[in-house]
């Protein structure tokens, strides 16, 4: 059912303040591995940056534009100049909005959250070609090559923002506990000295420790395994224009099969700093393999 996967907020601005109630409860719903919905949280998008929704503003590299709000560049687009400047300008007001909610609905996390990446996604993800491992319409837990996040939460803000009331299709799988139960049994042991080559030769920004080798695994082997996908329990979610979710996407299994225009602001949390840090990813897997992981 779909209320196993989603909880709703009924709140329509990205600046307002949330009861102690309303933060507990959605913070217990989070990071038991439901996704936080807010069916009318639109992003406006101004009348000079309409022409920024199409996919030719891509340098066609990449799937994605990104902002990195620490270093203030701009990656992935096409533009230069004053387009450049405004397309800058959009990503840097979305991760605002993005932050500003976090800020107020997760205030307990704050002292700890860190701010990443902010992405624009203009290219429609229906009929897109990858390799398996970065297919992202097969379902999958977050887990990155090259930036491992050594424990930490992924947590991410997304909106449709597609002006022809087309939704992002995504489809949602088993609880993460499951697939740890499932996975974990095939994952290999990274050859010695691996992790340590890796951050030598910059193939990883940080050191890849034993809970990233992990995650990745997992993370390739649910996408190399056709029959898992199809087979699983799983639900399909329509997110239309304005709606606005939050997800633990290192937690819930995910798929984005069609949809075209998003937002996306990712945050990472330590795992100390959560309510329960026992329904963690890393948790899990230590409690599972007996072991300290990162
Ligand atoms: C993903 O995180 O796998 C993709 C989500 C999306 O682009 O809708
Ligand atoms: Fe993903």
């Amino acid at each position: 059912m779909l209320t196993d996967f989603i909880k709703e907020i009924a709140n329509t601005d990205w600046n307002s303040s949330f009861s102690t109630e309303i933060q507990t409860q959605s913070i217990t719903a989070l990071e038991s591995g439901k996704i936080l919905l807010f069916p009318q949280l639109p992003f406006q998008v101004l009348s000079h940056e309409n022409k920024f929704l199409t996919s030719t503003i891509t340098n066609f590299k990449t799937k994605n534009i990104s902002f990195n709000r620490s270093t203030g560049l701009l990656r992935g687009a096409e533009c230069k100049g004053q387009d450049h400047d405004d397309l800058k300008k959009m990503l840097q007001r979305f991760a605002d909005h993005a932050e500003n909610l976090i800020r107020n609905l997760f205030s307990p996390y704050i002292h700890a959250l860190q701010i990443g990446r902010t992405s624009f996604r203009p290219v429609e993800i229906s009929g897109r070609v990858s390799s398996y491992r970065k297919d992202d319409t097969r379902l999958h837990v977050d887990a990155f090559p090259a930036t491992p996040n050594q424990g930490r939460r992924i947590l991410r803000v997304f909106t449709n923002i597609n002006p022809n009331g087309q939704a992002r299709l995504w489809r949602v799988g088993e609880p993460y506990a499951d697939v740890a139960k499932r996975f974990l049994p095939q994952v290999p042991r990274p050859w010695p000295g691996k992790s340590f080559l890796l951050k030598s030769l910059k193939l990883t920004k940080t050191y890849r420790t034993k809970y990233d080798h992990i995650m990745l695994q997992i993370h390739n082997r649910m996408k190399a395994d056709l029959e898992y996908q199809k087979a699983v329990p799983q639900c399909e979610i329509g997110f239309v224009p304005g709606n606005t979710w939050i997800v633990q996407t290192d937690h819930v299994s995910h798929a984005a099969m069609s949809g075209q225009y998003m937002f996306e602001q990712t945050f990472y949390l330590p795992v100390d700093a959560m309510l329960n840090p026992e329904l963690s990813p890393l948790r899990v897997l230590e409690k599972m393999m007996g072991n300290v992981l990162v």
